[in-house]
């Protein structure tokens, strides 16, 4: 087997609140745990393969938990999940994985997964021409309705714009030519709402509801998190969600309209929990790295068996 050091790694670029939780938890199962930036990592290939280096590591970490890759060009976030794939490969527990991560920051590729598996999502067009999106904003006004213009790599309510008649297309540097274009969500009583379900092993372990003054009801954008219920329904969408991406925890956004309809909004597969951690009663750091410790353990049982094969 690779070698491998007895220390996690957990990768950030803003350690903060959520990078001491995950610390402290860490160290409750004995683990020691450094931050490192994706940005600091370096890919060598060389005669006998590829290796990787990361700072604060003279070998491969026993497993990396994931809590934020920066922004960048579009190369230099191509080439950190690359490092992220490489880790993987090597036998590395990376959690999320990649390939789940990718999946549910791509925007477009969320909703077309979630759409072709039944799950309800909003009515969302996506395209590069101008004049497409011209188009379907004209049909869509003269409906009486508006539409919600986003990022496809956004997060935290950064970006997302209403369209109407009146604004028509905004030109955004953040959408880089691609439209992702959102039929807008009209809520019971003009309320602005939406609902996080925090699911971990495809289990929904804890919600709340996050009311905000505006209709971008993120908490970096000053929404106010309430405790909430989950009813059966709101476990369901949420957990399937996760099953279709096929990730091991997400914070899933829903959205409910004015007939009580449901809509899966987003999936955030590096989700912060400090909003949600103060209307729960349990840890939920220690959640996230029983189950990150679970998924090394059987990562290795893994290899320890194709070693043996
Ligand atoms: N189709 C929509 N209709 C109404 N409001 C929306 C819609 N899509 C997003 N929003 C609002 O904007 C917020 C941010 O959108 P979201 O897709 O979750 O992007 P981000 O990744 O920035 O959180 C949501 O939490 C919700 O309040
Ligand atoms: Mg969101």
């Amino acid at each position: 087997m690779t070698d491998r050091q007895q220390k996690i790694a957990i990768i950030t670029d803003d350690p903060g609140w959520h990078g001491r939780q995950l610390q402290a938890s860490l160290k409750d199962h004995g683990l020691v745990s450094q931050c490192v930036s994706l940005t600091d990592c370096i890919i060598a290939i060389k005669d006998d393969g590829p290796t990787l280096s990361l700072p604060g590591f003279t070998s491969l970490p026993l497993g990396l938990f994931v809590r934020g890759i920066p922004d960048g060009s579009l190369e230099q976030v191509i080439f950190r999940l690359d490092i992220l794939h490489a880790l993987h490969a090597l036998g590395n527990t990376v959690y999320n994985t990649p390939r789940a991560i990718e999946r549910a920051v791509d925007k477009p590729l969320t909703s077309l997964l979630l759409s072709h598996s039944g799950l309800p999502s909003p009515i969302t067009w996506i395209c590069e021409s101008h004049e497409h999106a011209a188009t379907i904003l004209d049909q869509e006004t003269a409906k009486g309705k508006q539409l919600v213009l986003k990022p496809l790599f956004g997060s935290q309510g950064v970006g997302v714009h209403l369209l109407d008649k009146a604004s028509g297309l905004i030109h955004d540097e953040k959408f880089a030519g691609i439209y992702y274009l959102q039929r807008f969500i009209q809520q019971q009583n003009n309320d602005f709402t939406d609902i996080r379900v925090l699911v971990v092993d495809g289990i929904a372990r804890a919600a709340m509801l996050r009311r905000g003054r505006a209709w971008v009801t993120n908490r970096a954008q000053g929404a106010i998190c309430e405790p909430l219920i989950m009813d059966k329904n709101i476990v369901r969408l949420a957990e399937s969600a996760c099953q279709v991406l096929d990730i091991n925890y997400a914070g899933v956004d829903l959205m409910q309209d004015k007939k009580g309809q449901f809509y899966i909004i987003e999936v955030n597969s590096m989700p912060a929990w400090y909003g949600l951690q103060s209307v729960v009663d349990f840890n939920i750091a220690a959640c996230l790295v029983d189950s990150f410790v679970k998924q090394i353990a059987l990562n290795n049982q893994l290899h320890d068996c194709r070693e043996l094969s």
